[in-house]
């Protein structure tokens, strides 16, 4: 079905692709909103001549990356980056906390963007919410071996778990191999107290609150585009 907020996205990815210069190494969202960046940075790359490498953040991410021609890196020649664009779930406008992982790839977006200079989110202004946790459940990511006493543990810390399958019923595995809890906590009035919490369970591997990460987002509404830093 085509995506109403297509425009928007694109709209917001243009702007934050605008933020990438030469010589810069780049990292690479992975959703829909994503998508349209690294779209805009191909283009850029073919019609302007700019000269970037970057690091996508999934395995759809880097096809994506080398249809468009985009020179990839590894975090071995470039062990850091100078700015992550990436897309949200949830965004809380004061702090620019975010929910991020439906699309399954936290793990490997939570690295990227932790090590870049600028973490600059884009997404359309449905993202917006008072309180963390509203819209969307936290994704955890998990090692396969033990999972179900990690969801036990997760449940007594208030989430409604739920380990995410395909429609067929096997399970959603990562990039990383790792299976995804979601996990329903309701409006999150504490996500640091809450994220530290979930890492001390053995056998988290990471999970979609990222909290003081982001410097900037760049959103698109139908009031326009805006953009704000924490
Ligand atoms: C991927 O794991 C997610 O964190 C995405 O960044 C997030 O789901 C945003 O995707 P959309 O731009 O498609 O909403």
């Amino acid at each position: 079905a085509p995506d109403p907020a297509a425009n928007l996205k694109q709209q917001a990815a243009i702007k934050a692709a605008s933020l990438v210069q030469d010589g810069m190494a780049v990292g690479l969202g992975t959703g829909s909103t994503a998508f349209f960046v690294v779209a805009e940075l191909g283009r850029r790359v073919r019609e302007e001549g700019l000269k970037i490498c970057a690091i996508p953040t999934s395995d759809a991410t880097e096809a994506q990356a080398r249809e468009e021609g985009i020179p990839l890196t590894t975090f071995a020649a470039h062990p850091e980056l100078d700015i992550t664009i990436d897309g949200a779930d949830e965004i809380e406008p004061r702090t620019l906390n975010l929910v991020k992982g439906r699309g399954g790839a936290l793990l490997r977006e939570k690295i990227v963007a932790s090590a870049a200079k600028q973490f600059v989110i884009v997404a359309d202004s449905s993202k917006y919410v008072d309180h963390l946790g509203m819209l969307c459940p936290v994704p955890v990511e998990v090692i396969p071996f033990g999972w179900e006493n990690v969801a036990v543990k997760l449940g007594r810390m208030g989430a409604h778990v739920t380990p995410r399958k395909h429609r067929d019923g096997s399970f959603y595995l990562t990039d990383e191999k790792n299976l995804i809890m979601d996990c329903v906590f309701g409006p999150i009035e504490d996500p640091h107290k809450l994220g530290t919490d979930i890492h001390s369970i053995v056998g988290v591997v990471e999970h979609g609150l990222f909290i003081e990460m982001a410097t900037q987002a760049i959103t698109a509404g139908p009031e326009g585009i805006r953009v704000i830093t924490p």
